[in-house]
């Protein structure tokens, strides 16, 4: 991995040595200028805490949809994010912006998107970390350390670079930009609710000392706030943090510019294969049953047979620390895994009943395409598709599709 990012890393700076700090010095002037007009100088509009609340009122709205991360389950959740974001927000361009890895070809289940705006699959770079980045980030509870949270910021805030770039080229502005992540699992439609002005919307609980940056919703001034993640470091540092996560970096942003966050529940969990041992200690991660009622606001989760539920999920729930893996788990909201070892056998079956017969349909179909089947499959959506930024599809395809035999040249 680490010898990957320093070969790309390199003939990186061999094509862009002269470009690279200018490149830089641009990014850096252009972004501080724009967000200080837009936090520091003008006074802000009064927050009207106005709930649009009906769809058909959004329906008159710009909105922008943008998801990031790796595809890992995205045949799980994929079709969840459809039904339950894109298709319910039919209006609302998607955006997505993701890195290329073996995963990356379940991304063309998004061809059936009402509106696909732009889509970004990227080799991931080394990024040079600056005194300022290690000064105010820790790598601490991070599984990529530091350069994992830069990678994550970057991917963040090009999808905001996507979105204003489209903006600039259609002379146009979005209202409201809707930011979440590829693995999310959806049992419920996002609420019209959710679309508040004033402040920036994100899941209550998994605050691990901030805000629980899985989801968020603004408007389009709170969202350039939210998501300008890997450009605000640099105000961070001179504002004196120092040490932060992820979930504080995200908290202290706002805090530096201004923009209330204000949590809400949300019905999404985040599908993980990583492993956490049960029970949960005060710092521990409690892994949730898919089926859960919810809403599970982003907690992780993975399809189980629960172990735990009712009495026992308050008893082994009231362990947690409330500002860090802690979630609502009354009124039978929550179920819990055992989530100490690999996804159990049988999970298929689990799964199907969880999220029903379409869905299952999906996971069995991704398990027979080949890559012809794969290429077809992006070409429909790239069609459909005005910024298309990707490598070749073959090569997305085959990358998935036949990892086993592309190792031999
Ligand atoms: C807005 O929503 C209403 C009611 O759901 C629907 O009839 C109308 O066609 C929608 N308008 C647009 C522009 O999507
Ligand atoms: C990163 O920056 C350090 C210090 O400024 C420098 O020594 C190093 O060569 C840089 N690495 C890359 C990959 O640019
Ligand atoms: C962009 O829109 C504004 C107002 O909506 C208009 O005044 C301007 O002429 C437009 N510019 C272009 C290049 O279309
Ligand atoms: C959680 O953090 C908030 C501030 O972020 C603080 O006011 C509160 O006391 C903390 N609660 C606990 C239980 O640590
Ligand atoms: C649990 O249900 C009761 C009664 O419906 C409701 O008043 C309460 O807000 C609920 N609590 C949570 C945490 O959902
Ligand atoms: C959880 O699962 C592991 C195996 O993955 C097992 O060793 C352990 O006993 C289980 N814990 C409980 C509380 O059942």
């Amino acid at each position: 991995m680490l010898k990957k990012f320093t070969n790309l890393a390199f003939q990186w700076r061999l094509s862009l040595l002269s470009l690279t700090p200018l490149i830089l010095f641009f990014f850096l002037l252009t972004n501080s200028i724009y967000l200080n007009q837009l936090f520091h100088n003008s006074t802000p509009s009064p927050p009207h805490h106005q709930i649009l609340n009906k769809n058909s009122d959004l329906n008159q709205t710009r909105i922008a949809i943008c998801l990031v991360g790796g595809a890992r389950r995205f045949e799980l959740t994929g079709p969840s994010i459809l039904k339950n974001l894109l298709e319910e927000y039919k209006n609302a361009d998607l955006f997505l912006n993701a890195p290329l890895d073996g995963d990356a070809y379940k991304f063309f289940l998004l061809k059936r998107a009402p509106r696909i705006a732009g889509v970004r699959i990227f080799e991931p770079e080394f990024m040079n970390e600056t005194q300022a980045q290690i000064r105010v980030l820790t790598a601490d509870n991070s599984p990529n350390g530091i350069q994992g949270l830069l990678q994550y910021f970057n991917l963040v805030e090009g999808c905001l670079n996507l979105i204003t770039s489209y903006e600039s080229k259609h002379n146009f502005t979005y209202d409201w930009i809707v930011r979440t992540r590829v693995d999310g699992y959806w049992s419920a439609p996002l609420s019209p609710a959710a679309f508040t002005h004033g402040s920036y919307l994100v899941p209550e609980g998994s605050r691990y000392s901030g805000l629980n940056d899985r989801l968020g919703v603004g408007d389009r001034s709170t969202s350039i706030a939210a998501l300008s993640r890997l450009s605000l470091v640099d105000e961070l540092n001179v504002a004196g943090y120092e040490r932060l996560n992820s979930e504080a970096a995200f908290e202290a942003q706002l805090n530096v510019l201004g923009v209330r966050g204000k949590e809400m529940r949300f019905p999404f969990c985040v599908v993980s294969d990583r492993q956490y041992s049960f029970p949960p200690d005060r710092y521990g991660v409690p892994v949730a049953s898919m089926a859960s009622k919810g809403p599970l606001s982003g907690a992780k989760c993975r399809p189980c047979k629960p172990i735990c539920r009712g009495q026992c999920v308050a008893k082994t729930m009231k362990e947690l620390d409330k500002n860090w893996s802690w979630t609502e788990y009354k009124n039978g909201s929550l179920d819990l895994c055992n989530a100490s070892g690999e996804w159990e056998n049988g999970w298929e079956e689990i799964f199907d009943r969880i999220a029903g017969k379409d869905a299952a349909k999906e996971r069995i179909e991704m398990k027979e395409l080949d890559v012809k089947g794969c290429v077809k499959k992006f070409q429909a959506m790239k069609r459909r598709t005005e910024r298309w930024e990707t490598p070749a599809l073959v090569r997305i395809c085959r990358l998935g599709l036949e990892r086993f035999e592309s190792s031999t040249p």
